[in-house]
């Protein structure tokens, strides 16, 4: 089953955080990183290290590189749950970083496993100088200002804005929100076996989309047990979403259409990427 693979997976990459982070000096800022890479489902690790297995990489040589992804995910979500971003108390059924210490600990710490990302890309064993380069150079522009960061500056300025985003808009700002680490580590395997990278960036294009629609779709039908995480958020907020455009029933009908985008986009690796297929029907199953 796809949630055992994931959870194995999950708990390999926790043991490398862990690890990873203990070598910083003590304190609360290595105990405020620690604290908010924990926990998640490690979906973005996951297609690192299955995008990787699908061109010969090891989950050994790969590890690094999902952890990588991991901490940078880590990062937006410190940053994202902020008083001046979604001021947000509960991320993964805890408190929130700044909730638990301080919003200077949460900047900081926020701040510092940005850069751990970094540390981890570059410090990884298994490739070439080459590789790593190409990794870290990705990663930079796949999280900045035409990507993460630019989704979220987008979503945030969407909460004033005086007419509803159009459809094409919320693409945009959903494919740098959400889009842009999932391609990102969906491409990092044909990366590391330098294999051309269109099937996959293809494939989580329609993942990317197909998972932030599923974010806002849970925003409403989730339960906070579930997802560890305060709902009814995006409409409190005034946030334009897919759910808000096309309605509940339009919302998951776009993402059933993009989970089949996404698994067609594979078929030229055949059975061998049948693991991230079934990521993509995950993505939209899934209850947290
Ligand atoms: C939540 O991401 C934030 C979004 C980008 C929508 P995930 O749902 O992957 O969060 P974790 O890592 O499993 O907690
Ligand atoms: C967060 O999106 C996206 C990033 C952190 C980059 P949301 O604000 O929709 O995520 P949740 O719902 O708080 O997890
Ligand atoms: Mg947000
Ligand atoms: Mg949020
Ligand atoms: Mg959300």
């Amino acid at each position: 089953m796809f949630p055992e693979k994931l959870s194995r997976t999950a708990e390999q990459v926790q043991t490398y955080l862990d690890q990873s982070i203990s070598r910083f000096p003590e304190g609360s800022l290595r105990d405020a990183m620690a604290y908010a890479s924990n926990g998640g489902k490690r979906l973005r690790a996951f297609l690192v290290i299955e995008s990787a297995k699908l061109h010969g990489i090891s989950s050994a040589d790969a590890m690094p590189v999902a952890a990588a992804i991991e901490c940078l995910h880590a990062y937006s979500l410190v940053h994202d749950d902020l008083p001046c971003m979604d001021d947000d108390d509960l991320r993964r059924g805890q408190p929130t970083v700044h909730r638990k210490w301080d919003e200077a600990t949460a900047v900081l710490a926020g701040d510092a496993l940005q850069t751990l990302a970094f540390e981890l890309v570059l410090g990884a064993n298994g490739f070439s100088a080459d590789v790593k380069t190409e990794l870290a150079l990705s990663l930079a522009k796949a999280s900045g200002a035409a990507g993460m960061v630019y989704g979220q500056a987008l979503d945030i300025a969407a909460e004033t804005a005086e007419t509803p985003l159009s459809l094409e808009s919320i693409t945009t700002l959903q494919a740098g929100k959400t889009g842009a680490l999932i391609q990102w580590s969906a491409c990092a395997g044909a990366r590391v076996g330098k294999a051309n990278p269109t099937p996959l960036r293809e494939y989580s294009n329609a993942l990317g989309l197909a998972f932030q629609i599923a974010d806002d779709i849970l925003d409403i039908e989730g339960t906070e047990a579930e997802t560890g995480k305060r709902l009814n958020k995006d409409a409190d907020a005034g946030k334009a979403t897919f759910v808000s455009l096309l309605g509940l029933d339009g919302a998951k009908n776009q993402a059933a259409l993009l989970v089949e985008q996404a698994e067609n986009a594979l078929s030229a690796y055949g059975d061998q990427a049948e693991v991230l297929k079934e990521a993509a029907r995950f993505v939209i199953s899934r209850r947290n």
